[in-house]
C-alpha cells in the first residue's frame, strides 16, 4: 500500500482536490493496478470561516479533512511559517510517499517546502501557470512550487512553454486537463438555478456578478473608491450582485467607505457565496467581473462573458479561445469594456482541450501507474 497526502487550505484548492480523491477512492474500489493508495487531507485552516471552508468541503462531498492545523491569518511570513511548522509534524508522523499540493496559494508554496526539505516527492497540480509579475504573491509560489516539484500536473498548453523554458524536465510534465472543471461539471447536477434566483431576488441574464479581494485592488482606498465610482455607473445600467471577501470587507471598514458601498441602489452585497450557489449565480449572469484566477477559468467553461480586472493573467487560454478580457483597473477603460459587453455578448471560441471533466481520474491513474508502482 502507498500513502498520499494532499493539501487543502484556501478556498480555491478544495474544487482541485476533491475530483483527486474521488479518483483514488474509485480506483482502490477497483483494485486498479493492485496498487491501493491510501489518500489523507490536510486541511491547513489558512481559509476559517464556513463560508470559504467547510462549506465548499459540504458541497464537493469532501471527507472531513484527516488532519486541519488550524494556523489561521498573518503576514505572509507569519502564515507560511506556521503552516510548515504543523505541516511538517504531520509528514514525520505519516510518511508518506508522495505529496501533492494544488494551486498558488500560501498553503501551496508551504507545504511544497515541507515535502521538499524532508526529501519526498512533490507533485504540483496547476503547474507552469505564470503571470510574468511578480509583485503577485500568487507568481511567487507558483515559480517556487514548480521548482521544486517533482512531477508537474498542467492544464493548458502556456504552462508547457513556462515549465520548458524554466528548464523543467519533460518527461515529468503531465497535461492532465483542469480538475476545478471536473468539480464544476460534479456540482453542476446540483444547481437549482429556479431557487437560487427568486431567494436572491435576481432575474437570469439580468444581473452582473462583481468579486474582488487582490491586494492591489482592495487593500488601498483610491482604488476602493475608484471601485465604487465603477459600481455606481453599472448599478445604472443592471443590478449587481457582489459577493464580498473577508479581505475586502475588512478593509472597505478599515478606509470607511463601507456605509457607501451598502447605501448603493442596485447593488446587492452578499457574504461570501457556497460554491453551489456561487457558480448558480455566474451562470446567470449576464457579465462577471472579477480579479480572481479561478473565475476566468469557470466563465470559460460556462460561456459567460469576463472581465478581469488586473493587467497579466496566468491563464491565457481563457482569453484565446474563451469569453475572458483583461481589463487594466482604470474607470474610463472599465466602463468602456461594461459597454462593449452590454452591446454584444462575447462567445467561446471552443473549449480549452481536455476541460472535459476527466482531470482527476487521468492524475490519479498516472499516480497510480507511473509515479508510486
Ligand atoms: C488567498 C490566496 C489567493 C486566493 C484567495 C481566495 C495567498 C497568497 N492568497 O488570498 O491566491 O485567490 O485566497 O480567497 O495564499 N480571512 C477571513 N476568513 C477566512 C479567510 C481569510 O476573515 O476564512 C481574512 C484574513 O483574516 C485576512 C484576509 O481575509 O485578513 C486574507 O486572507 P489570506 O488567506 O491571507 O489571503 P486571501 O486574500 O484570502
Amino acid at each position: 500500500m502507498k500513502k498520499v497526502i494532499s493539501v487543502v487550505g484556501a478556498r480555491p484548492n478544495f474544487m482541485k482536490v476533491a475530483p483527486i480523491h474521488r479518483a483514488f477512492t474509485s480506483l482502490n474500489e477497483n483494485n486498479y493496478n493492485n496498487n491501493h493508495i491510501e489518500h489523507l487531507i490536510v486541511h491547513t485552516g489558512q481559509h476559517y470561516d464556513f463560508n470559504m471552508s467547510y462549506a465548499f468541503i459540504r458541497d464537493l462531498e469532501l471527507p472531513q479533512p484527516d488532519y486541519f492545523l488550524g494556523v489561521g491569518s498573518g503576514t505572509h511570513s507569519e502564515q507560511t511559517a506556521k503552516i510548515m511548522i504543523q505541516f511538517e509534524k504531520v509528514v514525520q508522523k505519516e510518511k508518506p510517499d508522495l505529496i501533492i499540493v494544488v494551486g498558488d496559494v500560501n498553503s501551496t508554496i508551504a507545504c511544497g517546502l515541507v515535502a521538499a526539505k524532508q526529501l519526498i516527492p512533490l507533485a504540483h497540480i496547476e503547474a507552469g501557470l505564470r503571470s510574468f509579475d511578480r509583485t503577485m504573491p500568487e507568481e511567487i509560489n507558483r515559480v517556487l512550487t514548480d521548482k521544486i516539484s517533482k512531477y508537474l500536473f498542467i492544464t493548458e498548453k502556456s504552462a508547457y512553454r513556462n515549465l520548458i523554458n524554466e528548464g523543467a524536465d519533460v518527461d515529468n510534465i503531465f497535461f492532465v486537463g483542469n480538475t476545478m472543471i471536473d468539480s464544476l461539471i460534479f456540482a453542476k447536477n446540483k444547481i437549482d438555478n429556479l431557487n437560487f434566483l427568486n431567494n436572491n431576488n435576481l432575474e437570469k441574464d439580468e444581473y452582473v456578478v462583481v468579486t474582488l479581494h487582490r491586494p492591489s485592488n482592495v487593500d488601498n482606498r483610491e482604488s476602493l473608491e475608484m471601485f465604487y465610482d465603477i459600481f455606481e455607473y453599472l448599478s445604472n445600467l443592471k443590478k449587481i450582485i457582489f459577493p464580498v471577501h473577508p479581505r475586502t470587507t475588512k478593509k472597505m471598514k478599515e478606509f470607511d467607505i463601507y456605509n457607501k458601498y451598502i447605501s448603493l441602489k442596485n447593488l446587492q452585497m452578499v457574504e461570501p457565496l457556497n460554491y453551489i450557489d456561487f457558480l448558480t449565480c455566474m451562470m446567470n449572469a449576464y457579465f462577471v467581473m472579477t480579479d480572481s484566477g479561478g473565475i476566468q477559468e469557470e466563465t470559460t467553461y460556462l460561456d459567460i462573458p469576463c472581465i478581469t480586472l488586473r493587467t497579466t493573467t496566468e491563464r491565457p487560454i481563457t482569453i484565446e479561445l474563451g469569453t475572458n478580457r483583461l481589463i487594466n483597473p482604470q474607470p474610463e477603460i472599465i466602463k468602456f469594456e461594461i459597454n462593449n459587453i452590454l452591446k454584444k455578448r462575447p462567445k467561446r471560441i471552443t473549449m480549452p482541450p481536455l476541460w472535459d471533466g476527466n482531470a482527476g481520474n487521468r492524475i490519479a491513474r498516472i499516480i497510480a501507474t507511473n509515479i508510486l508502482n
